[in-house]
């Protein structure tokens, strides 16, 4: 459905996007990740050919983004990070004016606008001002602008960005329900988001691509190593730490004394709590926590990163 190859671009000192080459097949679902500045929104408008790019190629239903632009165009819904609504107009008149520009007309267009109404649940808002509704609802009018031509790929930029948690869901649910019937690249920060809806992730860092994988693989691959906090209650940290430097699998240790107690901060490549435990025991020591940090996405461009070092 989509076909990437050596996309860059330049903007004037910087690369934005540096001759990044992937594919997205038909009904694939990808989660398209990256820190702020990776390049992400660049090379959504690139897709969808409201920019130029400065070197390599890419095509969307076989269609070359510029050289067929508007034929590319025709498959595409694409989402921008800011939704630029009319405030000042009432939903139904926006979605009717959006459909006569996409050329979607007369008796297509009452269907297609009750089928986007129905869809993305605008029912009970349609004759209200846009200025009216709340973010959660705006950006669902901004979804149902991008479903009105009935394109096959929907390119959204950052969907959920600056909704609550309840209009989170909602709209997720919604991405999901779309996901049947249309071929999805999403752009998000949040990994959970990715997990529920998509079947595959694509992580782009300094306008490079780091990781194609699944979301299940990138998470189980995330869980080799980790953070693991505990606290005993001794005198001397050094000797519990040269101790706890015996369990296979822990590459670091941090400490810090908080009166009786010691804070200990390991870095792993395995769960080794059962272990620690055992070794508490054995020695008695005093245990009040014994912990690992959830993985965050954070804690995966960082462990890419410094995969690379390596
Ligand atoms: N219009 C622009 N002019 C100059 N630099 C830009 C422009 N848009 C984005 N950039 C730069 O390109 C890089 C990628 O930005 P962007 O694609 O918006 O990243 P993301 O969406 O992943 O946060 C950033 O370093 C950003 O500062
Ligand atoms: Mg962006």
């Amino acid at each position: 459905m989509i076909v990437v190859e050596k996309l860059t671009k330049c903007y004037a000192g910087t690369t934005a996007v540096d001759a990044i080459s992937f594919h997205v097949n038909k009904g694939d679902i990808v989660g398209f990740l990256g820190p702020n500045g990776a390049g992400k929104s660049t090379t959504m408008r690139m897709l969808a050919s409201y920019l130029p790019p400065t070197s390599g190629s890419a095509t969307v239903a076989g269609y070359d983004i510029f050289r067929d632009s508007l034929k590319a165009r025709e498959h595409i819904g694409y989402m921008p990070e800011c939704v630029p609504i009319y405030q000042d107009m009432r939903v139904q008149e926006y979605l009717k004016y959006r459909a006569e520009l996409k050329g979607v007309r007369g008796r297509r267009m009452k269907e297609r606008l009750n089928d986007v109404y129905e869809l993305c649940g605008l029912c009970e808002v349609q004759k209200k001002l846009i200025s009216a509704l709340s973010k959660g609802f705006r950006q669902r009018v901004g979804l149902a602008d991008v479903l009105l031509h009935e394109p096959d790929l929907l390119i959204l930029d950052e969907p959920t960005i600056g909704l609550d948690p309840n209009q989170i869901r909602q709209m997720r649910e919604l991405i999901r329900k779309l996901g049947y019937h249309h071929t999805i690249l999403l752009s998000t920060h949040i990994l959970a988001e990715v997990e529920m809806t998509c079947n595959r992730v694509i992580i782009i860092n300094h306008g490079k691509i780091e990781v194609v994988d699944t979301p299940q693989n990138l998470r189980a691959r995330m869980q080799i190593s980790g953070h693991v906090y505990l606290d005993i209650r001794h005198n001397n940290p050094r000797e519990v730490a040269a101790l706890l430097k015996t369990i296979p699998g822990i590459i670091s240790i941090d400490f810090q004394q908080n009166g009786e107690w010691c804070e200990f901060r390991l870095q792993t490549t395995h769960d080794p709590r059962e272990a620690i435990f055992e070794m508490a025991l054995k020695y008695r020591w005093p245990l009040r926590e014994l912990r690992r940090s959830q993985v965050s996405l954070e804690d995966i461009f960082a462990d890419i990163t410094h995969a690379e070092e390596i």
